[in-house]
């Protein structure tokens, strides 16, 4: 049997298959941050087509977290009471619920990308604040100022994470991945460029690990120990850096592992405009194979991975232990369906529900 459809467990928690949605940011919610019918229908799509795993999109844990006014958000009780709906839907459609809970920092109070991905200009009332790590935009197409955070900015969010945190164990999720990827808050502190403080939050790979590993520990304090607590997080930049950026986000995946965390998703860094990505397919399997190896840590990635026998040779070589696929997911959500014939699964039914299983392959 393919080894994409062998069963996956960590913790108390077993995946039915390797394949894993990862988080995919809708842009549809009102100005409130509160799932409606949209979400629903999609994030049961996903769960009924098939894969083991379903991660909600970056689900901003404060207002000031959101990368856009239409984000979904998990600082309140309404917005916990949809999104456990949601988490019903994805468990009621035999997959398991996750969530990423996020801080888009410096990257927040932008358009939507179809509505040209920049910053909301001064004069717009949807707009906000931002805050960093240090003073510094991160220019191109996001050019505002973000406020360098005070202690009890730093201390606010992570008590923000935190509560997001219970907020999704309390709605029934069971599977939780903190934001630390994309250039977003927390990967913005561990980035040499974006951080330039020089109190204990900045300055040695220590200094900038701070923020991450302490809103971990805090996190790990109210997730249960026999539930999956993931990060997603950039190890590479692609900005003419990457060996010694790619050697400290190792390290901090040893921290990580050390603090607690279960699993690692492996992405990219996106901290600056100014970056060389040499998109093509299965592009981070060698970068995740090491972080694997070399951090002891379970290990996801995403780009490119949507091709059935790059997704297999990812699980069947070791490179990964679960393979993230989104945007073939958004195009068709019984994309499953797709990989497990073309890696000749014989039994369609250990895929798909009976009323759609039963039908394939007959008449
Ligand atoms: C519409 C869209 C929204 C996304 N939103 C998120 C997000 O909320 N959080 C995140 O970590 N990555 C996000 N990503 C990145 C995806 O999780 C994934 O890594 C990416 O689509 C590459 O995988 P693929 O080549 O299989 O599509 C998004 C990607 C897309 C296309």
């Amino acid at each position: 049997m393919a080894q994409l459809f062998t069963p996956f467990t960590l913790k108390s928690i077993t995946l039915k298959n390797r394949i894993g949605i990862p988080p995919m940011c809708q842009y549809s919610a009102a100005e409130d941050g509160v799932a409606n019918n949209w979400h629903k229908q999609h994030y049961a799509e996903l769960a009924r087509g098939g894969a083991g795993l379903v991660v909600v999109e970056a689900t901003a844990a404060s207002p000031e977290g959101r990368i856009s006014p239409n984000d979904l958000g998990l600082w309140n009780d309404e917005q916990a009471a949809e999104l456990a709906k949601v988490a019903t839907l994805i468990k009621d459609n035999g997959s398991v619920a996750g969530i990423q809970i996020a801080h888009a920092g410096r990257k927040a109070s932008a358009n939507r990308p179809w509505e040209g991905d920049d910053h909301l200009t001064e004069d717009d009332p949807r707009g906000w604040d931002t805050i960093a790590p240090s003073a510094i935009a991160f220019g191109a197409n996001l050019p505002k100022t973000p406020k360098a955070m005070t202690q009890s900015d730093i201390d606010r969010v992570q008590q923000d994470f935190v509560a997001a945190a219970q907020r999704a164990l309390d709605a029934g999720f069971e599977w939780l991945e903190l934001h630390f990827a994309h250039g977003y808050l927390a990967q913005s502190f561990f980035n040499r460029d974006a951080n330039q403080r020089t109190d204990e939050y900045g300055g040695s790979k220590e200094g900038r690990a701070k923020f991450l590993l302490d809103t971990l520990k805090a996190v790990r304090e109210v997730w249960p120990e026999e539930l999956p607590l993931t990060a997603r997080f950039g190890v590479i930049e692609y900005d003419g850096r990457d060996e010694e950026t790619l050697a400290e986000s190792i390290w901090l995946a040893q921290q990580f592992k050390a603090h607690g965390l279960d699993f690692l998703s492996v992405s990219f860094g996106f901290s600056t405009p100014n970056v060389d990505i040499p998109w093509g397919p299965s592009m981070l399997a060698q970068t995740a194979e090491k972080v694997r190896r070399e951090s002891g840590l379970p290990i996801a990635s995403a780009w490119g991975f949507d091709q059935p026998q790059d997704a297999e040779r990812a699980i069947l070589e070791g490179q990964m232990d679960q393979v993230l696929i989104g945007r073939a997911y958004l195009a068709n959500p019984r994309y499953t369906y797709q990989l497990a014939k073309a890696l000749e699964l014989d039994d369609a039914s250990w895929v798909l529900p009976a009323p759609y299983a039963h039908w394939i392959g007959r008449y």
